[in-house]
């Protein structure tokens, strides 16, 4: 048909005749090769348009327009079967029970909540349901909110423990700790008693390890009020502990230093996974420390707006991410924020 010279008359008869061809189709395979064959980029119509050249000047427009009207209609006629092919062959399939509906659906893949947002609110509920409120403040601070305010003084050693990103401006960095939200609660709620965690992300320019992060939560606990002394700390705390890793849960307490709360102490509480025989995760002491505490300084009450002489205050800080690896067994915290969905999904 290539070398054939192209007529107004060879394009009528190859329209009829792939009209015809396409009503004789009866599967979708033929179909397809019917569309190469008449409209593809190699198709008899497709190289009759780009042949138009070869004709008299005079019959070129009259023959390309009856080419694209041809090419439309044999497009239409095509969706046409096509369609009708479709919901025959479904049809067939369905009536040889080609189909079994009684098969289960494919799974579909669920999203699920961070094991760090999962644990944090486990945390949240625990300290709601003891009368705390959340109280968020900034990632980003001063070194007077981070440090200074909390009695640690401009080169003091306690810095130290705290590697700290800073911003271009050398007073502005990322908080290290959740401990200067103490000081903004304290500045707002004064002269009210407080009861307030203050969760958030921290950041400490440290190597990052399977054992440190430079990014992680911290959930800050605060009280102030009249009367509060370190008994109401251990109490709760305790009482926390039994709530969050089990009824009769034991804890201890040994003397620690923060500079911002005077006595300090840290908590250990007896290994969730061996119940306080030694193994592993507990390093064979039957203990596992999981916060930070003390009695609000009298020099961070005085910074927040409270007079120390009237008021006192225990405050606490805990690392979830921490927390969810001694419940789990997770020797790496790079997992946390590595992404990988081999680890998210476990939870
Ligand atoms: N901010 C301390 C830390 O990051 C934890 C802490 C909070 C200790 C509150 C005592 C009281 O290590």
């Amino acid at each position: 048909m290539h070398d054939q010279p192209i007529t107004s008359q060879t394009l009528e008869d190859t329209a009829t005749e792939a009209l015809s061809a396409l009503k004789a189709i009866a599967d979708s395979k033929a179909l397809e090769s019917w569309y190469s064959a008449y409209l593809g980029r190699k198709g008899h119509i497709t190289q009759m348009l780009r042949r138009v050249g070869e004709l008299p000047k005079e019959e070129r427009p009259a023959f390309g327009r009856r080419a694209n009207e041809i090419k439309g209609e044999l497009e239409a006629a095509y969706e046409t079967q096509a369609q009708a092919l479709k919901a025959a062959e479904m049809e067939k399939a369905l009536s040889e029970g080609a189909i079994d509906v009684t098969l289960p659906g494919r799974p579909v893949a669920r999203g699920r909540l961070h094991p760090s947002t999962q644990i944090l609110r486990r945390i949240y509920q625990i300290w709601a349901d003891m009368g705390f409120q959340i109280y968020r403040s900034r990632d980003v601070e001063t070194d007077g909110y981070n440090f200074q305010l909390l009695n640690f003084p401009p080169h003091h050693p306690a810095r130290d423990m705290q590697d700290t990103f800073y911003t271009t401006d050398e007073d502005v960095l990322l908080r290290t700790h959740t401990s200067p939200g103490q000081i903004h609660a304290m500045r707002e709620y004064y002269p009210e008693p407080i009861r307030v965690i203050l969760p958030g992300m921290c950041y400490r320019h440290e190597q990052i390890t399977a054992r440190s992060e430079i990014q992680f939560y911290q959930v800050e606990g605060l009280a102030v009020g009249y009367n509060i002394r370190f008994t109401d700390l251990k109490g709760t705390l305790t009482d926390f502990a039994q709530r969050m890793f089990g009824a009769g849960r034991q804890t201890r307490f040994r003397a620690s230093y923060f500079p911002f709360t005077e006595p300090s102490a840290e908590m250990d509480v007896e290994c969730i996974l061996c119940n306080g025989d030694g193994c592993r995760v507990c390093k064979y002491t039957g203990w596992l420390e999981i916060l930070g505490c003390g009695m609000v300084h009298p020099i961070v009450l005085q910074n927040g707006g409270y007079d120390p002489t009237l008021y006192s205050g225990y405050a606490f800080g805990m690392g979830p991410e921490r927390i969810t690896m001694l419940k789990h067994g997770i020797e790496d915290i790079r997992y946390f924020w590595g992404n990988d969905l081999r680890f998210l999904e476990q939870f």
